[in-house]
């Protein structure tokens, strides 16, 4: 029975709205869900949206479980910030992804500074890996093993564990990870892996090396941090998702969701393309069984990490700076209410929280796509344009940022032409 005509007349009755993780799960899905941090939790109004279970089934932790963070110097372990996220989302019955285990970004410079031979590498991503995972054993849904090992040009990103170890560390932390906690889904995770590319043709490549050394990868997490009006096509995304599921792995999802304005203010008409953007990222998961879900980055400007990596832009998320819901809100939950499947009856009253435990629900099969895997191979100058760095060729090396300007590197994710 479909869902969508008794739903959005639902969404109509002023005061009454389905919430988002309902409506996903309604749809097929385990969750929709949320990142958050450590700071944000004092903050009353904030909170009272975040344990809604309603509204988030899920959460990340956005710094917590980082290697800075719990193990800032060799040996000494400290899950203080982690365990406060974690235990706010067991305490709502809150699915958690646990993020992120193996990151060239936000890693302690005791071990990026190293100089270490393979074994000793590979003992400290062990170590690592055992301990963290092993303290949050049984409380992930899964991991982010792995973290933006591929660089914008779709090669190997330069680190100390690419450095040392080739591709080899990939394959070495599955491993670890699956020996620390059995059931944790394992996951790849990186941006600009969401739409045919140079960077999708290597993920797809990640995905191979792992299980050709005989590891566990049991998903693919798209990042999906977009911009504003350049979010590829449904079909490119669908078809992207698809592929992951043909390569051998059981699951993908959109794990870290914003959709940024790259100028400052919005307009009307740039929050209308805003939900319009959220809505097709909604639907290509919704095409592909094997999305388990979408986690925003956070889920309101107030919080969003965007401003303070890209200056000017922001406006990325799905609430406001003041907790109002803005159209791309809107437009998600009536996505996601046309595609409700598992709610037979609605009234303001009767739009259910899930019965079932999050874990469990089932994805109807109705749902699969049979979408072929897409097959570009290089990276598009529209592909680039996304990313929209350097007038939107995107980085690609101080020589080939844009001919006739300057780039200059400022992070992992933003660099300026002068
Ligand atoms: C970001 C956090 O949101 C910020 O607070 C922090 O300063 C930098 O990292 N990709 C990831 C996330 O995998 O861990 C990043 O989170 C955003 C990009």
């Amino acid at each position: 029975m479909r869902f969508s005509a008794a739903a959005a007349a639902v969404l109509a009755i002023p005061g009454v709205s389905a919430n988002l993780h309902q409506l996903a799960v309604g749809a097929g899905k385990k969750f929709f869900g949320s990142a958050t941090d450590n700071g944000e939790l004092s903050d009353a109004a904030y909170l009272a949206i975040l344990n809604d279970t309603k509204e988030f089934g899920q959460i990340t932790p956005g710094n917590g479980q980082k290697w800075q963070f719990t193990e800032p110097s060799q040996g000494s372990f400290s899950y203080t910030a982690g365990d406060q996220i974690v235990n706010l989302a067991k305490a709502n019955g809150q699915l958690v992804r646990c993020h992120t285990l193996v990151w060239h970004s936000q890693l302690p410079s005791w071990v990026s500074s190293g100089s270490w031979t393979k074994d000793q590498l590979t003992s400290i991503i062990q170590t690592h890996i055992a301990n963290e995972v092993g303290h949050y054993k049984g409380q992930c849904y899964s991991w982010d093993v792995v973290n933006e090992a591929i660089d914008d040009s779709g090669v190997y990103r330069t680190s100390v564990f690419y450095n040392v170890l080739g591709t080899d560390f990939i394959p070495i932390a599955f491993k670890a990870a699956a020996a620390a906690d059995p059931a944790a889904k394992l996951y790849y995770n990186d941006y600009n892996i969401e739409y045919s590319g140079a960077k999708h043709t290597r993920a797809l490549e990640v995905v191979d090396i792992v299980q050709k050394a005989g590891a566990r990868i049991d998903g693919v997490g798209l990042q999906a941090h977009f911009i504003v009006g350049s979010v590829a096509s449904q079909s490119d995304l669908t078809n992207v998702l698809q592929s992951y599921i043909d390569a051998g792995v059981s699951e993908v999802s959109y794990t870290e969701l914003d959709i940024r304005f790259s100028s400052l203010p919005a307009s009307a008409s740039g929050l209308q393309q805003q939900a319009t953007d959220y809505s097709t990222v909604t639907k290509a998961c919704l095409a592909v069984a094997e999305c388990i879900g979408i986690t925003i980055w956070d889920f309101t400007d107030k919080y969003s990490w965007i401003p303070s990596t890209f200056p000017g832009q922001g406006a990325a998320l799905l609430y406001d700076e003041n907790f109002s819901k803005k159209p791309a809100w809107t437009a998600v939950s009536s996505v996601l209410a046309a595609a409700a499947t598992g709610v037979a009856t609605a009234t303001a009253t009767t739009i259910a929280t899930p019965s079932t435990t999050l874990a469990t629900s089932v994805v109807p099969t109705s749902t699969k796509t049979t979408a072929a895997p897409a097959t570009s191979t290089t990276a598009s100058s529209s592909a680039a344009a996304r990313w929209a760095q350097c007038g939107g060729k995107g980085w690609t090396g101080p020589t080939t940022c844009v001919s006739g300007s300057t780039c200059t590197y400022q992070n992992d994710y933003y660099s300026q032409c002068l």
